[in-house]
Protein backbone atom coordinates (compact mmCIF):
# COMPACT_ATOMS: atom_id res chain seq x y z
CA UNK A 1 0.00 0.00 0.00
CA UNK A 2 1.31 3.32 -0.95
CA UNK A 3 1.99 6.12 1.97
CA UNK A 4 -0.62 8.63 1.55
CA UNK A 5 0.94 12.26 -0.07
CA UNK A 6 3.31 13.99 2.90
CA UNK A 7 0.97 17.24 3.84
CA UNK A 8 2.43 20.25 4.63
CA UNK A 9 2.32 20.44 8.39
CA UNK A 10 4.29 23.24 9.51
CA UNK A 11 2.75 26.14 8.14
CA UNK A 12 1.41 28.06 11.22
CA UNK A 13 4.24 27.58 14.14
CA UNK A 14 4.96 30.14 16.83
CA UNK A 15 8.55 29.30 17.35
CA UNK A 16 11.30 27.59 15.33
CA UNK A 17 11.98 23.41 16.16
CA UNK A 18 13.99 23.41 19.36
CA UNK A 19 12.47 26.60 20.94
CA UNK A 20 10.24 25.27 23.72
CA UNK A 21 7.14 27.47 22.58
CA UNK A 22 7.23 25.49 19.26
CA UNK A 23 3.64 25.22 18.73
CA UNK A 24 0.47 25.51 16.56
CA UNK A 25 -0.73 29.21 17.50
CA UNK A 26 -4.39 27.78 17.35
CA UNK A 27 -4.04 26.46 20.47
CA UNK A 28 -3.87 29.44 21.98
CA UNK A 29 -7.45 29.90 21.65
CA UNK A 30 -8.44 26.34 22.69
CA UNK A 31 -9.25 26.10 26.94
CA UNK A 32 -7.77 22.24 27.37
CA UNK A 33 -5.24 21.00 29.40
CA UNK A 34 -4.10 18.78 27.05
CA UNK A 35 -2.96 20.94 24.42
CA UNK A 36 -0.87 23.21 26.89
CA UNK A 37 2.36 22.83 28.67
CA UNK A 38 3.94 19.60 28.69
CA UNK A 39 1.05 18.25 26.40
CA UNK A 40 0.98 20.79 24.00
CA UNK A 41 1.52 19.88 20.38
CA UNK A 42 4.66 20.65 18.24
CA UNK A 43 4.63 21.77 14.78
CA UNK A 44 7.87 20.75 13.39
CA UNK A 45 9.78 17.41 12.55
CA UNK A 46 13.12 17.44 14.07
CA UNK A 47 16.45 16.30 13.08
CA UNK A 48 19.74 16.45 15.29
CA UNK A 49 23.01 14.28 16.48
CA UNK A 50 25.62 14.88 18.31
CA UNK A 51 23.63 15.95 21.22
CA UNK A 52 24.96 17.35 24.71
CA UNK A 53 24.84 14.85 27.43
CA UNK A 54 25.03 15.43 31.29
CA UNK A 55 26.87 12.12 32.81
CA UNK A 56 28.19 9.70 30.38
CA UNK A 57 26.77 7.75 28.02
CA UNK A 58 27.17 4.11 28.40
CA UNK A 59 29.41 3.18 25.13
CA UNK A 60 27.79 -0.38 24.82
CA UNK A 61 24.26 1.36 24.42
CA UNK A 62 23.72 0.78 20.83
CA UNK A 63 20.00 0.84 19.13
CA UNK A 64 16.93 3.27 19.47
CA UNK A 65 14.78 4.42 21.99
CA UNK A 66 11.32 5.00 19.77
CA UNK A 67 8.25 6.37 21.52
CA UNK A 68 4.61 6.96 19.46
CA UNK A 69 1.99 9.67 21.14
CA UNK A 70 -0.62 12.48 20.08
CA UNK A 71 0.63 15.60 18.08
CA UNK A 72 -2.56 17.42 16.55
CA UNK A 73 -1.64 18.89 13.71
CA UNK A 74 -5.12 20.79 13.09
CA UNK A 75 -7.85 22.51 15.23
CA UNK A 76 -10.08 20.04 16.43
CA UNK A 77 -13.64 19.76 14.97
CA UNK A 78 -15.00 19.36 18.51
CA UNK A 79 -13.55 18.94 22.20
CA UNK A 80 -10.51 17.39 22.02
CA UNK A 81 -9.22 14.41 24.17
CA UNK A 82 -5.92 13.26 25.04
CA UNK A 83 -6.30 10.11 23.17
CA UNK A 84 -6.81 12.34 19.13
CA UNK A 85 -3.83 13.89 18.44
CA UNK A 86 -2.04 12.62 15.13
CA UNK A 87 0.62 10.26 15.62
CA UNK A 88 4.35 11.10 16.14
CA UNK A 89 7.09 9.32 16.63
CA UNK A 90 10.46 9.94 18.47
CA UNK A 91 13.16 8.31 18.30
CA UNK A 92 16.69 8.90 20.46
CA UNK A 93 19.25 6.99 18.59
CA UNK A 94 22.69 5.58 21.10
CA UNK A 95 26.01 4.56 19.26
CA UNK A 96 29.61 4.31 20.28
CA UNK A 97 28.33 6.76 23.70
CA UNK A 98 27.01 9.40 21.04
CA UNK A 99 23.07 10.30 20.47
CA UNK A 100 20.85 11.38 18.19
CA UNK A 101 17.04 12.33 18.04
CA UNK A 102 14.58 12.93 15.03
CA UNK A 103 10.91 12.96 15.20
CA UNK A 104 8.34 12.30 12.22
CA UNK A 105 4.67 12.21 11.65
CA UNK A 106 3.53 9.32 11.42
CA UNK A 107 1.32 9.83 7.61
CA UNK A 108 -1.89 8.59 8.18
CA UNK A 109 -4.34 8.26 5.46
CA UNK A 110 -6.36 10.31 7.34
CA UNK A 111 -3.65 13.05 8.36
CA UNK A 112 -3.47 13.55 4.40
CA UNK A 113 -6.91 13.81 4.23
CA UNK A 114 -7.37 16.61 6.65
CA UNK A 115 -3.57 18.31 5.32
CA UNK A 116 -5.48 18.39 1.51
CA UNK A 117 -8.80 19.74 3.10
CA UNK A 118 -7.11 22.67 5.51
CA UNK A 119 -9.28 21.78 8.34
CA UNK A 120 -10.65 18.50 10.33
CA UNK A 121 -12.49 16.35 9.50
CA UNK A 122 -13.37 13.76 11.47
CA UNK A 123 -14.36 14.68 16.06
CA UNK A 124 -11.92 13.35 18.78
CA UNK A 125 -13.21 10.17 21.16
CA UNK A 126 -15.30 12.60 22.66
CA UNK A 127 -17.77 12.75 19.63
CA UNK A 128 -20.91 12.86 18.41
CA UNK A 129 -19.63 10.74 15.36
CA UNK A 130 -20.92 10.66 12.27
CA UNK A 131 -21.00 7.08 11.23
CA UNK A 132 -21.12 7.92 7.43
CA UNK A 133 -17.99 9.94 7.76
CA UNK A 134 -14.98 8.73 5.38
CA UNK A 135 -12.53 5.53 6.38
CA UNK A 136 -14.04 5.47 9.81
CA UNK A 137 -15.76 7.22 12.68
CA UNK A 138 -12.84 8.22 13.93
CA UNK A 139 -9.46 8.92 12.22
CA UNK A 140 -6.82 6.55 13.10
CA UNK A 141 -4.14 8.01 14.20
CA UNK A 142 -2.06 5.67 14.10
CA UNK A 143 -0.58 7.44 17.40
CA UNK A 144 -0.64 4.64 20.45
CA UNK A 145 1.54 2.01 20.31
CA UNK A 146 5.21 1.24 18.16
CA UNK A 147 6.58 -1.96 17.67
CA UNK A 148 9.49 -3.60 15.54
CA UNK A 149 8.76 -6.37 12.75
CA UNK A 150 9.61 -7.44 10.25
CA UNK A 151 12.51 -4.60 9.68
CA UNK A 152 10.09 -1.77 10.28
CA UNK A 153 8.67 0.00 12.94
CA UNK A 154 4.97 -0.20 13.21
CA UNK A 155 2.66 2.26 14.50
CA UNK A 156 -0.30 1.48 15.46
CA UNK A 157 -3.82 2.95 16.72
CA UNK A 158 -5.79 1.71 20.29
CA UNK A 159 -9.20 1.62 18.30
CA UNK A 160 -7.69 -1.01 15.59
CA UNK A 161 -6.21 0.99 12.33
CA UNK A 162 -3.69 0.11 9.79
CA UNK A 163 -0.27 -0.92 10.84
CA UNK A 164 1.90 2.05 9.40
CA UNK A 165 5.14 0.98 8.44
CA UNK A 166 8.09 3.59 9.14
CA UNK A 167 11.63 3.19 8.39
CA UNK A 168 12.94 1.71 11.98
CA UNK A 169 16.61 4.36 10.91
CA UNK A 170 14.94 7.20 9.32
CA UNK A 171 11.47 7.34 10.04
CA UNK A 172 10.55 7.94 6.75
CA UNK A 173 6.67 6.03 5.67
CA UNK A 174 6.75 2.89 4.16
CA UNK A 175 3.37 2.35 3.65
CA UNK A 176 1.03 0.11 5.82
CA UNK A 177 2.11 -3.85 6.31
CA UNK A 178 -0.42 -6.10 4.59
CA UNK A 179 0.87 -8.95 5.65
CA UNK A 180 2.01 -10.32 2.21
CA UNK A 181 -1.31 -9.15 0.76
CA UNK A 182 -3.33 -11.07 2.87
CA UNK A 183 -4.33 -8.29 5.50
CA UNK A 184 -8.03 -7.60 5.53
CA UNK A 185 -8.78 -6.43 8.98
CA UNK A 186 -7.68 -3.39 10.94
CA UNK A 187 -4.62 -4.26 13.42
CA UNK A 188 -4.87 -3.31 17.62
CA UNK A 189 -2.03 -1.59 19.42
CA UNK A 190 0.13 -4.07 21.22
CA UNK A 191 0.32 -6.94 19.07
CA UNK A 192 3.10 -9.10 20.60
CA UNK A 193 6.72 -10.15 19.15
CA UNK A 194 8.03 -13.60 20.32
CA UNK A 195 11.92 -12.98 19.51
CA UNK A 196 12.72 -16.76 19.17
CA UNK A 197 10.42 -17.59 16.29
CA UNK A 198 9.86 -14.32 15.16
CA UNK A 199 6.32 -14.41 14.94
CA UNK A 200 4.10 -11.11 15.41
CA UNK A 201 0.78 -12.49 17.16
CA UNK A 202 -2.28 -9.70 16.93
CA UNK A 203 -6.00 -9.00 17.10
CA UNK A 204 -8.72 -6.87 16.06
CA UNK A 205 -11.60 -5.83 17.37
CA UNK A 206 -15.01 -5.73 15.72
CA UNK A 207 -17.37 -3.13 16.15
CA UNK A 208 -20.91 -3.73 14.99
CA UNK A 209 -21.56 -7.54 14.27
CA UNK A 210 -19.24 -10.55 14.64
CA UNK A 211 -16.70 -11.81 15.26
CA UNK A 212 -16.05 -9.18 17.68
CA UNK A 213 -12.42 -10.44 18.05
CA UNK A 214 -10.10 -11.51 15.29
CA UNK A 215 -6.95 -13.41 16.48
CA UNK A 216 -4.07 -13.88 14.06
CA UNK A 217 -0.23 -14.73 13.54
CA UNK A 218 2.08 -13.08 10.98
CA UNK A 219 5.69 -14.99 10.30
CA UNK A 220 8.81 -13.44 10.78
CA UNK A 221 8.76 -13.27 7.09
CA UNK A 222 5.69 -10.45 7.66
CA UNK A 223 3.13 -13.23 5.49
CA UNK A 224 -0.09 -13.63 7.11
CA UNK A 225 0.08 -17.40 8.84
CA UNK A 226 -2.64 -17.63 10.53
CA UNK A 227 -6.02 -16.32 11.39
CA UNK A 228 -9.15 -16.84 13.07
CA UNK A 229 -12.52 -15.48 14.41
CA UNK A 230 -13.40 -15.56 17.80
CA UNK A 231 -16.99 -16.03 19.86
CA UNK A 232 -17.15 -12.78 22.00
CA UNK A 233 -20.90 -12.02 23.62
CA UNK A 234 -20.53 -8.75 22.06
CA UNK A 235 -18.33 -5.73 20.99
CA UNK A 236 -15.57 -5.18 23.90
CA UNK A 237 -12.70 -2.49 24.57
CA UNK A 238 -9.99 -4.74 24.84
CA UNK A 239 -6.44 -3.24 24.53
CA UNK A 240 -3.97 -6.25 25.22
CA UNK A 241 -3.15 -9.75 24.40
CA UNK A 242 -0.28 -11.60 26.18
CA UNK A 243 1.94 -14.77 24.75
CA UNK A 244 3.54 -17.62 25.79
CA UNK A 245 5.78 -20.04 24.27
CA UNK A 246 3.06 -22.24 23.13
CA UNK A 247 -0.29 -20.24 24.03
CA UNK A 248 -1.68 -16.80 23.37
CA UNK A 249 -4.11 -15.49 26.30
CA UNK A 250 -6.78 -12.88 24.83
CA UNK A 251 -9.50 -10.69 27.04
CA UNK A 252 -13.04 -10.00 27.41
CA UNK A 253 -13.43 -7.67 30.13
CA UNK A 254 -16.99 -6.30 31.69
CA UNK A 255 -16.19 -2.50 31.03
CA UNK A 256 -16.98 -2.08 27.20
CA UNK A 257 -19.60 0.18 25.47
CA UNK A 258 -23.48 -0.22 23.76
CA UNK A 259 -23.32 -0.39 20.19
CA UNK A 260 -26.59 0.56 19.97
CA UNK A 261 -26.09 3.55 22.11
CA UNK A 262 -23.10 4.07 19.09
CA UNK A 263 -25.71 4.58 16.49
CA UNK A 264 -28.04 5.95 17.79
CA UNK A 265 -26.52 9.11 19.37
CA UNK A 266 -23.30 8.78 18.18
CA UNK A 267 -21.15 8.88 21.27
CA UNK A 268 -19.36 5.73 22.49
CA UNK A 269 -20.22 5.20 26.42
CA UNK A 270 -18.25 2.79 28.25
CA UNK A 271 -20.01 1.43 31.48
CA UNK A 272 -18.61 -1.11 34.29
CA UNK A 273 -20.98 -4.37 34.46
CA UNK A 274 -19.75 -5.17 37.84
CA UNK A 275 -21.92 -8.69 37.41
CA UNK A 276 -19.96 -9.91 34.88
CA UNK A 277 -16.93 -11.79 35.46
CA UNK A 278 -13.15 -10.92 33.58
CA UNK A 279 -12.50 -13.70 31.32
CA UNK A 280 -8.85 -14.70 29.42
CA UNK A 281 -9.27 -16.86 26.29
CA UNK A 282 -5.77 -18.88 26.17
CA UNK A 283 -5.20 -20.83 22.76
CA UNK A 284 -2.56 -22.47 21.11
CA UNK A 285 -0.78 -19.83 19.45
CA UNK A 286 -2.25 -20.80 15.90
CA UNK A 287 -5.03 -23.08 17.50
CA UNK A 288 -8.72 -22.53 15.63
CA UNK A 289 -11.90 -20.79 17.15
CA UNK A 290 -12.79 -24.40 19.17
CA UNK A 291 -9.70 -24.18 20.76
CA UNK A 292 -10.47 -21.18 23.01
CA UNK A 293 -10.74 -22.53 26.82
CA UNK A 294 -12.11 -19.42 29.17
CA UNK A 295 -11.11 -18.51 32.65
CA UNK A 296 -12.99 -16.84 34.78
CA UNK A 297 -11.46 -14.08 37.42
CA UNK A 298 -13.35 -10.95 39.24
CA UNK A 299 -14.47 -8.35 37.74
CA UNK A 300 -12.22 -5.55 36.06
CA UNK A 301 -10.29 -4.15 33.26
CA UNK A 302 -7.05 -3.95 32.24
CA UNK A 303 -5.08 -1.55 30.10
CA UNK A 304 -1.54 -2.94 29.97
CA UNK A 305 -0.28 -6.70 30.81
CA UNK A 306 3.34 -7.06 31.87
CA UNK A 307 3.93 -10.51 30.19
CA UNK A 308 2.36 -14.21 30.71
CA UNK A 309 4.72 -17.76 30.98
CA UNK A 310 3.69 -21.31 31.25
CA UNK A 311 4.41 -23.25 34.82
CA UNK A 312 4.00 -27.10 34.28
CA UNK A 313 0.08 -26.87 33.35
CA UNK A 314 -0.20 -23.47 34.71
CA UNK A 315 -0.60 -20.34 32.46
CA UNK A 316 0.96 -17.51 34.68
CA UNK A 317 0.01 -13.73 33.50
CA UNK A 318 1.17 -10.53 35.56
CA UNK A 319 -0.65 -7.05 34.52
CA UNK A 320 -1.81 -4.06 36.06
CA UNK A 321 -5.45 -4.55 37.23
CA UNK A 322 -7.97 -1.95 37.79
CA UNK A 323 -10.50 -3.38 40.27
CA UNK A 324 -12.84 -0.69 39.38
CA UNK A 325 -12.80 0.67 35.85
CA UNK A 326 -15.86 2.74 36.37
CA UNK A 327 -15.28 6.60 35.24
CA UNK A 328 -14.98 9.01 38.31
CA UNK A 329 -16.33 12.30 36.91
CA UNK A 330 -16.02 15.32 38.78
CA UNK A 331 -19.46 17.47 37.24
CA UNK A 332 -16.77 20.75 38.70
CA UNK A 333 -14.56 19.56 35.68
CA UNK A 334 -17.46 20.83 32.84
CA UNK A 335 -17.47 19.37 29.65
CA UNK A 336 -13.99 17.60 30.51
CA UNK A 337 -15.06 15.51 33.31
CA UNK A 338 -15.53 12.43 31.31
CA UNK A 339 -12.65 12.47 29.83
CA UNK A 340 -10.48 13.31 32.81
CA UNK A 341 -12.66 10.58 34.20
CA UNK A 342 -12.09 8.52 32.37
CA UNK A 343 -8.19 9.33 32.99
CA UNK A 344 -8.08 8.57 36.73
CA UNK A 345 -6.46 5.17 36.03
CA UNK A 346 -6.52 3.52 39.35
CA UNK A 347 -4.56 0.11 39.03
CA UNK A 348 -1.79 -2.28 40.31
CA UNK A 349 0.32 -5.18 39.95
CA UNK A 350 -1.79 -8.28 39.58
CA UNK A 351 -1.07 -12.06 39.07
CA UNK A 352 -3.65 -14.42 37.22
CA UNK A 353 -2.85 -18.29 37.18
CA UNK A 354 -4.59 -20.51 34.86
CA UNK A 355 -4.17 -24.10 34.96
CA UNK A 356 -4.76 -26.07 31.41
CA UNK A 357 -5.68 -29.50 32.67
CA UNK A 358 -7.83 -28.55 35.84
CA UNK A 359 -9.58 -25.56 34.48
CA UNK A 360 -8.67 -24.08 38.30
CA UNK A 361 -8.24 -20.22 37.97
CA UNK A 362 -6.52 -18.27 40.84
CA UNK A 363 -5.68 -14.46 41.24
CA UNK A 364 -3.68 -12.19 43.73
CA UNK A 365 -2.92 -8.66 43.96
CA UNK A 366 1.00 -8.49 44.17
CA UNK A 367 1.46 -4.73 45.03
CA UNK A 368 -0.56 -2.09 46.06
CA UNK A 369 0.86 0.98 44.52
CA UNK A 370 -0.48 2.54 41.39
CA UNK A 371 1.26 1.98 38.35
CA UNK A 372 0.88 1.60 34.63
CA UNK A 373 2.47 1.56 31.32
CA UNK A 374 4.57 -1.83 32.36
CA UNK A 375 7.27 -3.33 30.57
CA UNK A 376 9.56 -6.40 31.15
CA UNK A 377 12.43 -6.99 28.78
CA UNK A 378 10.24 -7.02 25.69
CA UNK A 379 12.69 -9.48 24.18
CA UNK A 380 11.46 -11.66 26.86
CA UNK A 381 8.08 -11.75 26.05
CA UNK A 382 6.43 -15.29 26.48
CA UNK A 383 9.19 -16.56 28.86
CA UNK A 384 8.78 -16.45 32.64
CA UNK A 385 10.34 -12.93 33.56
CA UNK A 386 11.06 -11.59 37.15
CA UNK A 387 12.09 -7.82 36.36
CA UNK A 388 9.47 -5.00 34.87
CA UNK A 389 9.48 -1.24 34.73
CA UNK A 390 6.61 0.62 35.11
CA UNK A 391 5.34 4.26 35.97
CA UNK A 392 3.75 5.63 38.90
CA UNK A 393 0.60 7.82 39.11
CA UNK A 394 -0.20 9.13 42.58
CA UNK A 395 -3.41 9.13 43.90
CA UNK A 396 -4.92 13.42 43.52
CA UNK A 397 -3.47 13.75 40.27
CA UNK A 398 -6.05 15.14 37.92
CA UNK A 399 -4.89 12.48 34.96
CA UNK A 400 -2.17 10.57 34.17
CA UNK A 401 1.29 11.46 35.01
CA UNK A 402 3.81 9.54 35.35
CA UNK A 403 5.59 10.49 38.60
CA UNK A 404 8.08 7.76 39.50
CA UNK A 405 10.03 4.85 37.49
CA UNK A 406 9.20 1.65 39.78
CA UNK A 407 11.20 -1.81 38.85
CA UNK A 408 8.90 -4.76 39.90
CA UNK A 409 10.41 -7.69 41.13
CA UNK A 410 7.97 -10.62 40.19
CA UNK A 411 9.37 -13.07 42.46
CA UNK A 412 7.96 -11.33 45.35
CA UNK A 413 6.58 -8.52 44.43
CA UNK A 414 8.93 -6.26 46.02
CA UNK A 415 9.75 -2.36 44.25
CA UNK A 416 12.52 0.04 44.06
CA UNK A 417 11.80 2.89 42.83
CA UNK A 418 12.91 6.44 40.99
CA UNK A 419 10.73 9.82 41.81
CA UNK A 420 10.93 11.92 39.03
CA UNK A 421 12.68 15.86 40.14
CA UNK A 422 8.97 18.15 40.86
CA UNK A 423 7.51 19.22 37.83
CA UNK A 424 9.42 16.52 35.43
CA UNK A 425 7.21 13.80 33.83
CA UNK A 426 8.27 11.02 31.73
CA UNK A 427 7.38 8.74 29.34
CA UNK A 428 7.14 4.62 28.99
CA UNK A 429 10.60 3.47 29.98
CA UNK A 430 11.49 0.27 28.03
CA UNK A 431 14.39 -1.93 29.01
CA UNK A 432 18.13 -1.98 27.10
CA UNK A 433 19.82 -4.76 26.97
CA UNK A 434 23.90 -4.84 27.45
CA UNK A 435 25.40 -6.86 24.74
CA UNK A 436 26.31 -9.97 25.86
CA UNK A 437 24.24 -9.55 28.88
CA UNK A 438 24.61 -11.68 31.62
CA UNK A 439 21.79 -11.75 33.52
CA UNK A 440 17.92 -10.33 33.15
CA UNK A 441 18.42 -6.85 34.30
CA UNK A 442 22.15 -6.36 32.74
CA UNK A 443 21.35 -3.22 30.96
CA UNK A 444 19.54 0.18 31.13
CA UNK A 445 16.14 1.83 31.02
CA UNK A 446 15.34 4.83 28.66
CA UNK A 447 12.92 6.76 28.89
CA UNK A 448 12.24 10.55 27.39
CA UNK A 449 11.22 13.22 30.48
CA UNK A 450 9.89 16.91 30.09
CA UNK A 451 10.35 19.38 32.66
CA UNK A 452 7.20 21.32 33.13
CA UNK A 453 8.53 24.68 34.37
CA UNK A 454 11.06 25.24 31.29
CA UNK A 455 9.16 22.87 28.83
CA UNK A 456 12.84 21.47 27.94
CA UNK A 457 12.98 17.56 27.35
CA UNK A 458 15.85 15.17 28.16
CA UNK A 459 16.19 11.51 27.33
CA UNK A 460 17.38 9.78 30.34
CA UNK A 461 19.71 6.55 30.73
CA UNK A 462 19.30 4.39 33.73
CA UNK A 463 21.80 1.50 34.68
CA UNK A 464 18.57 -1.04 34.87
CA UNK A 465 20.25 -2.91 38.20
CA UNK A 466 20.18 0.56 39.82
CA UNK A 467 17.23 2.35 38.33
CA UNK A 468 16.51 4.10 42.73
CA UNK A 469 19.96 5.85 41.53
CA UNK A 470 18.60 7.90 38.83
CA UNK A 471 20.12 8.30 35.60
CA UNK A 472 23.93 7.95 34.42
CA UNK A 473 23.45 10.27 31.67
CA UNK A 474 20.50 12.92 30.63
CA UNK A 475 20.78 13.25 27.04
CA UNK A 476 19.45 17.15 26.26
CA UNK A 477 16.61 17.10 23.29
CA UNK A 478 16.91 19.52 20.77
CA UNK A 479 12.92 19.88 21.08
CA UNK A 480 10.53 19.52 23.54
CA UNK A 481 8.45 16.30 22.96
CA UNK A 482 4.64 15.84 24.33
CA UNK A 483 3.65 13.41 26.37
CA UNK A 484 3.13 10.11 24.93
CA UNK A 485 1.84 6.64 25.05
CA UNK A 486 4.28 3.79 24.53
CA UNK A 487 7.64 3.07 23.55
CA UNK A 488 10.03 -0.10 22.98
CA UNK A 489 13.96 -0.85 22.76
CA UNK A 490 15.33 -1.25 19.15
CA UNK A 491 18.68 -3.43 19.27
CA UNK A 492 20.98 -1.81 17.49
CA UNK A 493 21.73 -4.36 14.91
CA UNK A 494 18.03 -3.92 13.53
CA UNK A 495 18.56 -0.44 13.37
CA UNK A 496 21.38 0.65 12.22
FE1 LIG B 1 -1.72 0.95 25.43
Amino acid sequence: MPPPAAPDLTPAGRARAGDPADRPSWVDAVDNPYLHGIHAPTVHETTACELAVEGELPAELFGAYVRNGPNQVLPPKNLYHWFDGDGMIHAVQFRDGRASYRSRFVRTAGLADEARAGHAIWPGVMGPFDLAAPRHYLKDTANTDVIWHDGHLLALWYLCGEPYRLDPLTLEPRGSADFGGRRTTSISSHPKVDERTGELVWFSLGEFEPPYLVYGVVGRDGELAHEIGVELPGARASHDLTITRNFSILHDFPFFHDPAVLRSHGYRVARFHRELPSRFGVLPRRGGTDDVRWFEFEPGYVLHMVNAWEEGDWIVMDGCFQPDPSIRRNPDEGALASMLGYLRIRSHLHRWRMNLRTGEAREEALDDLNVEFPLPDTARYGEKTRWSYHQHIPAGVYTVEFHALVKYDHQDGSRVRFDYPPGWFASESPFAPRPGARDEDDGFVVTIATDAASLRSECWVFDAKQIERGPVARVKLPARVPTGFHAKWIPGERVF
